[in-house]
């Protein structure tokens, strides 16, 4: 039986996330969160004719300890949203406090659950969330992902525009290093089946990668961001976790984790300087089974990207990490 909960379930990306859960058939239970709607949500969504069985909490009558216990995998992507002009660390003010306090309700009531980070900047919720953990005794950095998907999906639809594949998944490409900006780093020189870019569009390609998410928030002309592209990541990374658990073999995806917790991360953590960093992962029945190495492997100008990156991301990992330790 499997047991599957989204945090900010009302949200522009929790319902759709939900419809998709409700839809999937690995999902037994499925127990949305929110502070306001879920009873709705869960209403409408329980009518559906497949088997997970839906209910939906609220804040009142200890709906937390009931929506979280028992999990097996919790999504979270509760939170403030980005506006045009805003970057993802802005949204750090409220957001780290609301990841904070979620993640006080896994540690407190599923402590083996598989943690699913959505909520923006993941480059900083997530070391939140492995924080919260280790204070708590319950940190498994085989099971707590930041969900980098999206940058994943981006890439393969853009590169798909230039190459003509009329699959846009059918070519697979790593996509590493954080998640917003300059600290989201393609390896098109990894991509396989190999893909043929030409010179004179990469540099806008691997821009558009960075800043895709750009596109959407300047289109919804203060609406929110991505929540339709990010429900069908957040589907798709959450499926790979559950078939991986169901006993699939074979299963890689990008993800942000903590390298120095997980095999083959620490050097990984060495070379980038990072010890939370965005690597492709096999997934196995316990969560990650091993991380892969492509950062050695990058090319000279991929190189020269993951130099930017660091820097960005070292300082939005600290921020996550003194957010707890050294509460404002
Ligand atoms: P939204 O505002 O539509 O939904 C957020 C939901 O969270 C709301 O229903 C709100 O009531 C709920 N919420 C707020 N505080 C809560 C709490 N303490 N407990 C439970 N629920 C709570 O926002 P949207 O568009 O769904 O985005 C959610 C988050 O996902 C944002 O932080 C956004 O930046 C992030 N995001 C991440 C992406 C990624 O690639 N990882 C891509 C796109 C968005």
């Amino acid at each position: 039986m499997v047991k599957a909960v989204v945090a900010g379930a009302s949200g522009g990306i929790g319902q759709p996330l939900s419809l998709l859960l409700k839809s999937c058939p690995l999902v037994d239970e499925l127990s949305l969160y929110d502070v306001v709607n879920t009873p709705g949500v869960a209403a409408d969504l329980s009518h559906i004719s497949t088997p997970a069985k839906v209910t939906g909490f609220l804040p009142k009558d200890d709906g937390l300890k009931q929506a979280f216990t028992g999990a097996d995998i919790v999504v979270i992507p509760a939170g403030i949203p980005r506006k045009p002009g805003m970057t993802r660390d802005d949204l750090f003010k409220i957001n780290a406090g609301i990841v904070q306090g979620l993640i006080e309700g896994v540690a407190a009531h599923c402590p083996k659950a598989y943690i699913l980070v959505i909520s923006n900047p993941v480059n900083s919720t997530v070391p939140i969330a492995a924080e919260v953990l280790k204070r708590a005794g319950c940190f498994d950095p085989t099971k707590l992902f930041g969900v980098t998907t999206l940058d994943v999906v981006r890439a393969e639809t853009f590169v798909a525009g230039i190459s003509g594949e009329r699959d846009p998944a059918k070519t697979t490409i790593p996509v590493i290093g954080g998640h917003s900006g300059e600290t989201i780093v393609p390896l098109f020189s990894q991509a396989k089946p190999s893909v043929n870019i030409p010179a004179d569009k990469m540099d806008a390609l691997v821009n558009r990668v960075q800043f895709g998410g750009d596109e959407v928030v300047k289109a919804k002309e203060g609406a929110g961001s991505a929540t339709l592209s990010m429900a069908y990541a957040g589907y798709r990374f959450a499926e790979k976790v559950l078939k991986a658990v169901k006993g699939e073999k074979g299963i890689v995806e990008p993800s942000f984790v903590y390298l120095p917790g997980v095999s083959g991360g620490d050097s990984i953590a060495k070379t980038t300087g990072c010890d939370f960093f965005s690597v492709p992962i096999e997934l196995g029945p316990n969560g990650v089974e091993k991380a892969i190495d492509v950062v050695s492997s990058a090319n000279e100008n991929e190189k020269k990207l993951l130099e930017a990156c660091y820097t960005g991301l070292k300082s939005n990992i600290s921020k996550g990490i003194e957010f707890v330790q050294n509460p404002p």
